[in-house]
């Protein structure tokens, strides 16, 4: 099977999750969207919170009504792709830059389900891809500094690099820019978020810690479903 069909495999089993009459997450990426097009494809009575605008775009060119998070009240179930998969599992996201929308939405649902390739869940948690971090663009050099100085307290030995493609640094849907921080293993991932977290110009972290209530990892062996 190749890591395609594991995330489609994963994103239509989560699609399976929804109810009609429900309002639903959608997350972002390549494993989000083959959740996305399973889930136009039942035809339910769904309303639909995306996570970005890439998103948006692709629910509502499948016919998913969509509704804007403040109006959303509290969302059922949302499900949303990840980079990593830890213990407990803890997850790093935002390889695609929409962690804050991502992290919005899931923390206004009610059911956060994660959905991946077997790759990504492991017993070691970080290192295969960086760690994105948001930051506000004003004085940005000087909160990557401020990072950095917090990454070598905790004993993290590479620093914070400027996410750039095409020449350019990367925008978030919120006019915010991208640092990626290849941090390898995190032993303790609630200490590096609540230091990342404290620092003024950080939007948000890619550490999704305690949100994820099942994992729907796809294997070549079919679907597996995991708990924290
Ligand atoms: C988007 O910012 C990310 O959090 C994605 O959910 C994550 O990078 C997974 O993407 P893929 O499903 O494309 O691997």
């Amino acid at each position: 099977m190749s890591v395609d069909d594991q995330k489609r495999a994963a994103g239509e089993a989560a699609a399976l999750l929804v109810r009609d009459g429900m309002t639903v997450g959608l997350g972002t990426g390549s494993t989000a969207a083959w959740f996305v097009k399973a889930l136009a494809a039942r035809n339910l009575s769904i309303k639909g919170v995306p996570t970005s605008e890439a998103t948006a775009q692709l629910a509502r060119s499948l016919g998913i009504a969509l509704v804007e998070l403040d109006d959303a009240g509290l969302i059922d179930l949302t499900v949303d792709g990840a980079d990593d998969i830890g213990p407990n599992l803890a997850l790093i996201k935002g390889a695609g830059a929409a962690l804050l929308r991502e992290k919005l939405v899931w923390e206004a649902s009610r059911r956060c389900v994660v959905i991946a390739e077997a790759a990504k869940h492991g017993d070691v948690f970080g290192g295969a891809l960086p760690l994105p971090v948001e930051v506000v663009a004003f004085g940005h050099a000087t909160t990557a500094r401020r990072i950095n100085a917090e990454l070598a307290r905790l004993g993290f030995a590479a620093p914070a690099r400027l996410r750039i493609r095409d020449g350019e640094p990367v925008r978030t849907d919120n006019s915010n820019l991208i640092y990626d921080i290849a941090c390898g293993a995190i032993d303790d991932p609630r200490a590096l978020a609540d230091a990342l977290k404290h620092l003024t110009g950080v939007v948000e972290h890619g550490l999704f810690l305690g949100l994820a209530e099942t994992a729907l990892i796809g294997t070549e062996d079919g679907v597996v479903t995991i708990h924290p």
